[in-house]
């Protein structure tokens, strides 16, 4: 069996893993606008901090791609004289994605309890539960060299909106497309070009941090000597015309980001579904989009049973055997049938074809397979039943170690693939 550029990085990581002193000469001063993130192994959350407001309240904020907004649990320790509330029915109102209602508070002035306030619903996708908060503005800060923005919209939740959050999250922060969002607001405080890149890390573990770029590239991550941006390849983003938030507005496009995936093959094979429901309808149900807040790519249930099916066919063929499953997984291996990276991977390789056959995301064994167990792998999709609103929900593990970079401006996405292909990974920025 040959040895594939796959299999030699993931020997190469080994050993740079083992060693910290690593470094490239970069020919060019490297200052990129970044946000750190982490992972959190328990609930496989990927978040982030801040420092808000005047006493530098420091929040961790899981990070939730198609959110409208950042939101925090007001009702703690965070306590601020540079806060201010948005009023209700006003233009900033709007802007601000604020409903009808005014939110009021008996008590005395704080974060979160003021009167007059433009009405948000702060959402939790982890409990499904919308609450209703005010939104208001503050000072944040963040990242290696910290960024500040002044007057940054943020909604006030309430701590009972934390359920299911990972245990040091004071709230979640949205980088869907709206004025309110995170990236559009640092697009607007430092005057950059409207594109971010994600690059989520795959453990909690690592001593550094993925982390999301604001202003499009160049990004170097250690020890690949050149630009990543230069390896990225290209699709459309697609809008959604129809809103997928749980409270909307009638005639609302969606902010979430959707792409075009036209089919789905396993080894180089067509996986057979009614490719339908990879088209988004008139009510705006069908299609493709990216999540970080679901750990597992969800399909619907008719995607989802070929997948397996086939999926479990090609790895027979290679001599993967296959085990009982292990929810919420439907086939899981032998882990000693897989060959290690050394030898070759005889995972199959799974691709979602894009606008055209020679335009696929390769989605490799490390972002495919999920060990359960000392003996145990499985395959890391879900089953999303017969009526999901979305067809396909690109989750976080099929992310992990995957660069993304999310043009607004062009409404493109421009994806790497497996960073591991090029011997490094999403917690390897330079100078973070
Ligand atoms: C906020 O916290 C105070 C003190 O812990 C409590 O009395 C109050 O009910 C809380 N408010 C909300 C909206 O949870
Ligand atoms: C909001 O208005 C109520 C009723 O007028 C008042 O009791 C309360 O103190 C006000 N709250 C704030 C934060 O100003
Ligand atoms: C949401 O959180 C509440 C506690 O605040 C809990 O009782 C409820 O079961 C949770 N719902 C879901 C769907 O997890
Ligand atoms: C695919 O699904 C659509 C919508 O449900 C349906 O109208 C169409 O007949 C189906 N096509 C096939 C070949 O089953």
């Amino acid at each position: 069996m040959g040895s594939s550029p796959f299999l030699l990085s993931l020997f190469f990581l080994a050993f740079i893993s083992s060693t910290n002193a690593i470094d490239v000469k970069f020919s060019k001063p490297y200052n990129p606008l970044i946000l750190p993130v982490k992972k959190d192994d328990a609930t496989l959350q990927y978040y982030s901090t801040f420092n808000v407001g005047s006493f530098s309240y420091k929040a961790n904020a899981v990070i939730d791609l198609g959110g409208p907004f950042l939101w925090l649990n007001c009702n703690g320790s965070y306590m601020s004289s540079s806060y201010h509330a948005v009023e209700c029915h006003t233009n900033e109102c709007s802007a601000a994605g604020g409903s009808i209602f005014c939110s009021g508070c008996d008590g005395a002035f704080r974060p979160g309890c003021t009167n007059n306030t433009c009405g948000v619903f702060p959402y939790n996708p982890y409990n499904n539960s919308v609450a209703t908060g005010g939104i208001g503005k503050d000072n944040i800060v963040f990242g290696p060299r910290s960024w500040k923005v002044s007057n940054f919209p943020l909604a006030c939740g309430i701590p009972e909106q934390l359920y299911g959050l990972c245990k040091s999250a004071q709230g979640m922060v949205g980088l869907g497309k709206t004025p309110v969002s995170l990236p559009t607001q640092i697009f607007s405080a430092f005057n950059l070009p409207r594109k971010f890149a994600l690059c989520v890390p795959s453990s909690g573990r690592h001593e550094r941090f993925g982390g999301i770029v604001f202003g499009g590239g160049p990004y170097y991550m250690i020890p690949y000597p050149k630009d990543v941006s230069k390896l990225l390849v290209s699709t459309p983003l697609i809008v959604n015309p129809v809103s997928t938030a749980p409270v909307r507005n009638e005639g609302d496009a969606s902010y979430e980001y959707f792409i075009g995936v036209k089919s789905i093959k396993i080894d180089g094979k067509s996986v057979p579904f009614n490719s339908s429901l990879l088209s988004i309808d008139k009510k705006g149900v069908g299609g493709t989009k990216i999540s970080t807040v679901t750990p597992y790519t969800v399909l619907h249930t008719n995607i989802y049973k070929a997948l397996v099916k086939e999926f479990v066919k090609s790895a027979a063929s290679k001599k993967v055997a296959s085990v009982t499953p292990v929810k919420p997984f439907g086939a899981c291996f032998d882990s000693k049938t897989i060959h290690s990276y050394k030898t070759g991977s005889n995972v199959p390789v799974i691709d979602l074809v894009l606008q055209s056959e020679s335009v696929y995301w390769r989605i490799h064994d490390t972002n495919s397979i999920v060990r359960v167990s000392k003996d145990v792998v499985c395959l890391g999709f879900v089953d999303g039943g017969s009526k999901p609103t979305t067809s396909i929900v690109v989750g976080g593990h099929q992310l992990e170690d995957n660069l993304l970079e999310f043009d607004i401006a062009a409404s493109e996405l421009r994806f790497s693939s497996s960073l591991l292909l090029y011997n490094t990974k999403c917690s390897h920025f330079k100078d973070v």
